[in-house]
Protein backbone atom coordinates (compact mmCIF):
# COMPACT_ATOMS: atom_id res chain seq x y z
CA UNK A 1 0.00 0.00 0.00
CA UNK A 2 1.19 3.27 -0.74
CA UNK A 3 2.64 5.67 1.55
CA UNK A 4 2.27 9.43 1.47
CA UNK A 5 3.93 12.30 3.11
CA UNK A 6 1.63 14.09 5.73
CA UNK A 7 -1.22 16.43 4.68
CA UNK A 8 -0.29 20.02 4.56
CA UNK A 9 -1.07 21.99 8.10
CA UNK A 10 -2.95 24.43 6.57
CA UNK A 11 -6.35 23.19 6.66
CA UNK A 12 -5.50 21.65 10.25
CA UNK A 13 -5.18 24.94 11.73
CA UNK A 14 -9.06 25.43 10.24
CA UNK A 15 -7.86 27.92 7.01
CA UNK A 16 -9.09 26.56 4.05
CA UNK A 17 -8.00 28.96 1.09
CA UNK A 18 -10.79 26.93 -1.46
CA UNK A 19 -13.24 29.21 -3.27
CA UNK A 20 -16.67 28.83 -2.03
CA UNK A 21 -18.92 29.90 -4.61
CA UNK A 22 -22.57 31.07 -4.26
CA UNK A 23 -24.45 30.15 -7.70
CA UNK A 24 -27.77 32.01 -6.74
CA UNK A 25 -25.87 34.55 -6.77
CA UNK A 26 -25.32 35.91 -11.03
CA UNK A 27 -22.25 37.61 -9.85
CA UNK A 28 -20.51 34.48 -8.72
CA UNK A 29 -19.48 34.32 -12.61
CA UNK A 30 -16.13 36.09 -11.91
CA UNK A 31 -15.08 33.84 -8.98
CA UNK A 32 -16.14 31.10 -10.73
CA UNK A 33 -13.71 31.87 -13.17
CA UNK A 34 -10.97 33.09 -11.40
CA UNK A 35 -11.33 29.43 -9.14
CA UNK A 36 -10.62 27.62 -12.43
CA UNK A 37 -8.08 29.28 -13.85
CA UNK A 38 -6.24 29.48 -10.36
CA UNK A 39 -7.55 26.04 -8.51
CA UNK A 40 -9.45 24.01 -11.02
CA UNK A 41 -11.70 23.36 -7.98
CA UNK A 42 -14.28 25.21 -5.97
CA UNK A 43 -16.96 24.51 -3.31
CA UNK A 44 -21.13 25.62 -4.19
CA UNK A 45 -23.32 26.30 -2.05
CA UNK A 46 -26.69 27.43 -2.51
CA UNK A 47 -27.13 25.06 -4.97
CA UNK A 48 -30.48 24.29 -5.71
CA UNK A 49 -30.02 20.36 -4.96
CA UNK A 50 -32.64 18.40 -2.42
CA UNK A 51 -30.64 17.49 0.37
CA UNK A 52 -33.54 14.55 0.64
CA UNK A 53 -32.58 13.93 -3.11
CA UNK A 54 -28.70 13.23 -1.56
CA UNK A 55 -29.60 11.71 1.60
CA UNK A 56 -31.98 9.36 -0.21
CA UNK A 57 -29.19 8.26 -2.61
CA UNK A 58 -26.61 7.99 0.23
CA UNK A 59 -28.65 5.56 2.45
CA UNK A 60 -28.53 3.15 -0.68
CA UNK A 61 -25.34 3.43 -1.26
CA UNK A 62 -24.37 2.42 2.22
CA UNK A 63 -27.19 -0.31 2.39
CA UNK A 64 -25.05 -1.76 -1.07
CA UNK A 65 -21.57 -0.99 0.19
CA UNK A 66 -22.92 -3.21 3.58
CA UNK A 67 -23.63 -6.50 1.83
CA UNK A 68 -21.54 -9.24 1.94
CA UNK A 69 -18.69 -9.23 -0.76
CA UNK A 70 -20.07 -12.24 -2.45
CA UNK A 71 -22.92 -10.14 -3.40
CA UNK A 72 -21.05 -7.42 -4.34
CA UNK A 73 -18.80 -9.57 -6.42
CA UNK A 74 -21.58 -10.50 -8.28
CA UNK A 75 -21.73 -7.27 -9.80
CA UNK A 76 -18.28 -6.70 -10.33
CA UNK A 77 -17.78 -5.32 -13.89
CA UNK A 78 -15.72 -3.33 -16.25
CA UNK A 79 -15.76 -0.21 -17.38
CA UNK A 80 -19.11 -0.29 -15.35
CA UNK A 81 -19.86 -2.58 -12.21
CA UNK A 82 -18.20 -2.73 -9.08
CA UNK A 83 -14.53 -2.86 -7.71
CA UNK A 84 -13.01 -3.13 -4.85
CA UNK A 85 -8.80 -2.09 -4.41
CA UNK A 86 -8.45 -2.38 -8.24
CA UNK A 87 -8.59 0.78 -10.02
CA UNK A 88 -9.16 0.69 -13.69
CA UNK A 89 -7.03 -2.36 -15.34
CA UNK A 90 -3.74 -0.83 -15.21
CA UNK A 91 -2.38 -1.44 -11.71
CA UNK A 92 -3.66 1.35 -9.60
CA UNK A 93 -4.50 0.46 -6.18
CA UNK A 94 -6.71 1.81 -3.69
CA UNK A 95 -8.33 1.60 -0.06
CA UNK A 96 -11.49 2.18 -1.69
CA UNK A 97 -14.65 -0.15 -2.59
CA UNK A 98 -16.83 1.37 -5.33
CA UNK A 99 -19.86 0.92 -8.02
CA UNK A 100 -19.52 2.75 -11.53
CA UNK A 101 -22.47 3.31 -13.57
CA UNK A 102 -23.59 4.73 -16.65
CA UNK A 103 -25.39 8.16 -16.36
CA UNK A 104 -26.20 8.65 -19.78
CA UNK A 105 -29.17 11.44 -20.66
CA UNK A 106 -30.85 8.64 -22.36
CA UNK A 107 -30.79 6.24 -19.92
CA UNK A 108 -31.64 3.14 -21.48
CA UNK A 109 -31.66 -0.20 -22.02
CA UNK A 110 -27.07 -0.54 -21.36
CA UNK A 111 -27.58 1.83 -18.31
CA UNK A 112 -26.18 -0.34 -15.68
CA UNK A 113 -28.79 -0.36 -12.42
CA UNK A 114 -27.40 -3.38 -10.31
CA UNK A 115 -30.36 -5.70 -9.50
CA UNK A 116 -29.39 -6.32 -5.77
CA UNK A 117 -30.72 -3.25 -3.84
CA UNK A 118 -33.05 -3.94 -1.47
CA UNK A 119 -35.31 -1.90 -3.18
CA UNK A 120 -33.79 -1.49 -6.86
CA UNK A 121 -36.52 0.85 -7.95
CA UNK A 122 -36.17 2.83 -5.15
CA UNK A 123 -32.10 3.53 -6.01
CA UNK A 124 -32.90 3.72 -9.64
CA UNK A 125 -35.16 6.57 -9.29
CA UNK A 126 -33.13 8.06 -6.63
CA UNK A 127 -29.91 7.92 -9.18
CA UNK A 128 -32.54 9.19 -12.11
CA UNK A 129 -33.12 12.14 -9.71
CA UNK A 130 -30.26 12.97 -8.81
CA UNK A 131 -28.25 13.09 -11.62
CA UNK A 132 -31.49 15.16 -13.96
CA UNK A 133 -31.17 17.43 -10.44
CA UNK A 134 -27.13 17.43 -10.34
CA UNK A 135 -26.91 17.53 -14.52
CA UNK A 136 -28.89 20.94 -14.22
CA UNK A 137 -26.63 22.39 -11.92
CA UNK A 138 -23.81 21.57 -14.15
CA UNK A 139 -25.25 23.39 -16.48
CA UNK A 140 -26.34 26.21 -14.40
CA UNK A 141 -22.80 26.50 -13.37
CA UNK A 142 -20.69 25.70 -16.79
CA UNK A 143 -23.12 28.51 -18.44
CA UNK A 144 -22.20 31.19 -15.74
CA UNK A 145 -18.55 30.15 -16.55
CA UNK A 146 -19.04 30.95 -20.08
CA UNK A 147 -20.47 34.08 -19.04
CA UNK A 148 -17.70 35.18 -16.52
CA UNK A 149 -15.33 34.22 -19.85
CA UNK A 150 -17.37 36.81 -22.16
CA UNK A 151 -18.34 33.90 -24.28
CA UNK A 152 -21.47 33.45 -26.58
CA UNK A 153 -23.57 31.67 -26.76
CA UNK A 154 -23.90 30.99 -23.17
CA UNK A 155 -24.96 27.33 -23.74
CA UNK A 156 -21.32 27.15 -26.04
CA UNK A 157 -19.75 24.45 -22.68
CA UNK A 158 -23.19 23.59 -20.90
CA UNK A 159 -24.54 22.34 -24.04
CA UNK A 160 -21.67 19.46 -24.42
CA UNK A 161 -22.71 18.13 -21.15
CA UNK A 162 -26.48 18.09 -21.75
CA UNK A 163 -26.75 16.87 -25.85
CA UNK A 164 -28.67 13.62 -25.61
CA UNK A 165 -25.94 11.45 -26.22
CA UNK A 166 -23.92 12.63 -23.71
CA UNK A 167 -21.18 10.13 -22.12
CA UNK A 168 -21.66 10.82 -18.55
CA UNK A 169 -20.75 8.60 -15.54
CA UNK A 170 -22.25 8.38 -12.05
CA UNK A 171 -19.40 6.58 -9.43
CA UNK A 172 -20.34 5.94 -5.64
CA UNK A 173 -16.96 5.60 -3.91
CA UNK A 174 -16.55 3.86 0.14
CA UNK A 175 -13.76 4.03 1.87
CA UNK A 176 -13.36 2.18 4.78
CA UNK A 177 -12.04 2.65 8.01
CA UNK A 178 -8.12 1.91 7.51
CA UNK A 179 -6.97 -0.33 10.31
CA UNK A 180 -3.78 1.50 11.97
CA UNK A 181 -1.56 -1.42 12.14
CA UNK A 182 -1.36 -0.87 8.38
CA UNK A 183 -0.12 2.57 8.55
CA UNK A 184 2.13 1.66 11.24
CA UNK A 185 5.26 -0.90 9.31
CA UNK A 186 7.20 0.54 6.47
CA UNK A 187 7.52 4.47 5.93
CA UNK A 188 9.29 5.81 3.24
CA UNK A 189 9.19 9.35 3.44
CA UNK A 190 7.74 10.41 7.07
CA UNK A 191 4.34 9.62 6.73
CA UNK A 192 1.42 7.48 8.03
CA UNK A 193 -1.20 7.90 4.99
CA UNK A 194 -2.57 5.50 3.04
CA UNK A 195 -3.84 6.04 -0.28
CA UNK A 196 -7.77 6.07 -0.76
CA UNK A 197 -7.40 6.92 -4.17
CA UNK A 198 -4.01 8.08 -5.60
CA UNK A 199 -3.44 11.32 -7.47
CA UNK A 200 -5.18 11.96 -10.66
CA UNK A 201 -7.02 14.33 -12.81
CA UNK A 202 -10.48 13.91 -14.41
CA UNK A 203 -10.86 13.34 -18.06
CA UNK A 204 -14.24 14.76 -18.37
CA UNK A 205 -15.34 18.42 -18.71
CA UNK A 206 -16.14 18.78 -14.92
CA UNK A 207 -16.47 16.45 -11.93
CA UNK A 208 -19.29 17.12 -9.42
CA UNK A 209 -18.76 15.58 -5.81
CA UNK A 210 -20.65 15.01 -2.94
CA UNK A 211 -19.19 13.32 0.12
CA UNK A 212 -20.65 12.38 3.71
CA UNK A 213 -18.75 14.61 7.05
CA UNK A 214 -15.55 12.42 6.41
CA UNK A 215 -12.78 14.57 4.77
CA UNK A 216 -9.58 12.73 2.84
CA UNK A 217 -9.82 14.69 -0.37
CA UNK A 218 -7.00 16.84 -1.39
CA UNK A 219 -6.20 18.79 -4.57
CA UNK A 220 -2.86 19.40 -5.29
CA UNK A 221 -2.01 23.22 -5.74
CA UNK A 222 0.01 25.04 -8.43
CA UNK A 223 3.21 24.91 -6.18
CA UNK A 224 2.87 21.55 -5.76
CA UNK A 225 1.53 21.11 -2.43
CA UNK A 226 -1.33 19.38 -1.78
CA UNK A 227 -4.04 20.56 0.76
CA UNK A 228 -7.29 18.90 2.35
CA UNK A 229 -10.36 19.67 1.06
CA UNK A 230 -12.56 19.75 4.79
CA UNK A 231 -15.70 17.89 3.93
CA UNK A 232 -19.43 19.32 3.71
CA UNK A 233 -22.28 17.31 3.14
CA UNK A 234 -24.38 20.02 2.19
CA UNK A 235 -22.08 21.39 -0.32
CA UNK A 236 -20.82 20.10 -3.58
CA UNK A 237 -17.28 20.09 -5.01
CA UNK A 238 -16.29 20.89 -8.56
CA UNK A 239 -13.10 20.31 -10.68
CA UNK A 240 -12.28 20.89 -13.57
CA UNK A 241 -11.45 17.74 -15.95
CA UNK A 242 -8.75 17.55 -18.98
CA UNK A 243 -11.59 18.38 -21.30
CA UNK A 244 -12.45 21.94 -20.01
CA UNK A 245 -8.53 22.44 -19.57
CA UNK A 246 -7.98 21.80 -23.48
CA UNK A 247 -11.77 23.73 -24.48
CA UNK A 248 -9.94 26.48 -22.40
CA UNK A 249 -6.75 26.52 -23.81
CA UNK A 250 -5.25 25.65 -20.51
CA UNK A 251 -7.27 28.45 -18.78
CA UNK A 252 -8.56 26.38 -16.83
CA UNK A 253 -6.33 24.09 -14.56
CA UNK A 254 -7.72 20.03 -14.67
CA UNK A 255 -7.01 19.89 -11.14
CA UNK A 256 -4.71 16.96 -9.65
CA UNK A 257 -6.17 15.54 -6.69
CA UNK A 258 -5.97 12.11 -4.57
CA UNK A 259 -7.83 10.86 -1.58
CA UNK A 260 -6.39 9.78 1.81
CA UNK A 261 -7.68 6.89 4.23
CA UNK A 262 -9.23 7.75 6.82
CA UNK A 263 -8.13 5.52 10.12
CA UNK A 264 -11.40 6.12 11.91
CA UNK A 265 -14.48 6.81 9.77
CA UNK A 266 -15.58 5.44 6.56
CA UNK A 267 -15.97 8.40 4.16
CA UNK A 268 -19.29 7.85 0.83
CA UNK A 269 -18.21 10.21 -1.96
CA UNK A 270 -20.71 10.21 -5.05
CA UNK A 271 -18.88 11.70 -8.28
CA UNK A 272 -21.07 13.03 -11.38
CA UNK A 273 -18.65 12.82 -14.47
CA UNK A 274 -20.09 14.94 -16.88
CA UNK A 275 -18.80 14.03 -20.44
CA UNK A 276 -19.39 15.04 -23.91
CA UNK A 277 -20.79 12.51 -26.15
CA UNK A 278 -18.17 10.20 -27.50
CA UNK A 279 -18.12 12.09 -31.12
CA UNK A 280 -17.59 15.42 -29.30
CA UNK A 281 -14.57 17.01 -30.79
CA UNK A 282 -12.39 18.66 -28.09
CA UNK A 283 -9.65 21.58 -29.22
CA UNK A 284 -9.19 24.91 -27.48
CA UNK A 285 -12.40 27.07 -28.29
CA UNK A 286 -11.61 29.54 -31.02
CA UNK A 287 -12.88 32.61 -29.52
CA UNK A 288 -10.29 32.11 -26.72
CA UNK A 289 -7.26 31.96 -29.44
CA UNK A 290 -6.62 34.32 -31.65
CA UNK A 291 -5.22 31.78 -34.11
CA UNK A 292 -5.04 28.07 -34.58
CA UNK A 293 -1.07 28.41 -33.69
CA UNK A 294 -2.37 29.74 -30.43
CA UNK A 295 -3.91 26.20 -30.04
CA UNK A 296 -1.81 24.56 -27.15
CA UNK A 297 -3.47 21.40 -28.29
CA UNK A 298 -4.57 18.58 -31.05
CA UNK A 299 -7.80 18.56 -31.85
CA UNK A 300 -9.24 14.96 -30.43
CA UNK A 301 -12.75 13.29 -30.39
CA UNK A 302 -14.24 12.33 -26.62
CA UNK A 303 -13.88 9.12 -27.85
CA UNK A 304 -10.21 8.68 -28.52
CA UNK A 305 -9.47 10.54 -25.55
CA UNK A 306 -11.11 8.46 -23.49
CA UNK A 307 -9.77 5.26 -24.84
CA UNK A 308 -6.52 6.44 -24.56
CA UNK A 309 -7.56 7.05 -20.74
CA UNK A 310 -8.31 3.90 -20.05
CA UNK A 311 -5.27 2.57 -21.00
CA UNK A 312 -3.42 4.52 -18.74
CA UNK A 313 -2.43 4.74 -14.92
CA UNK A 314 -3.68 6.94 -13.36
CA UNK A 315 -1.27 9.55 -12.13
CA UNK A 316 0.17 9.69 -15.58
CA UNK A 317 -0.20 13.29 -17.44
CA UNK A 318 -2.80 12.22 -20.03
CA UNK A 319 -2.70 15.12 -22.06
CA UNK A 320 0.90 14.85 -23.01
CA UNK A 321 0.24 13.24 -26.07
CA UNK A 322 -1.93 15.81 -27.41
CA UNK A 323 -0.05 18.93 -26.30
CA UNK A 324 1.05 20.83 -29.64
C1 LIG B 1 -12.85 10.12 -8.41
C2 LIG B 1 -12.44 10.93 -7.23
C3 LIG B 1 -12.83 11.46 -4.89
C4 LIG B 1 -13.60 10.94 -3.72
O1 LIG B 1 -13.62 9.15 -8.21
O2 LIG B 1 -12.41 10.45 -9.54
O3 LIG B 1 -11.62 11.79 -7.38
O4 LIG B 1 -13.68 11.63 -2.72
N1 LIG B 1 -13.03 10.68 -6.04
O5 LIG B 1 -14.10 9.83 -3.79
NI1 LIG C 1 -11.30 12.18 -9.47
Amino acid sequence: MALLSKPNEKTESGFSPIPVIDISDPESKHALVKACADFGFFMVINHGVSSELVSVLEHEAVEFFSLPASDKTQVAGYPFGYGNREIGRNGDVGWVEYLLMNANLDFGSHSFFPGLFNNPETFRNALLEYTTSVRKMTSHVLEMITDGLGIEPRNTLSKLVSDKNTDSIFRLNHYPPCPHHINTNTNTNGGNNVIGFGEHTDPQIISVLRSNNTSGLQINLADGSWISVPSDPSSFFFNVGDSLQVLTNGKFKSVKHRVLANSRKSRVSMIYFAGPSLTQRIAPLSCLTDNEDESLYKEFTWSEYKNYAYHSRLSDNRLQPFER
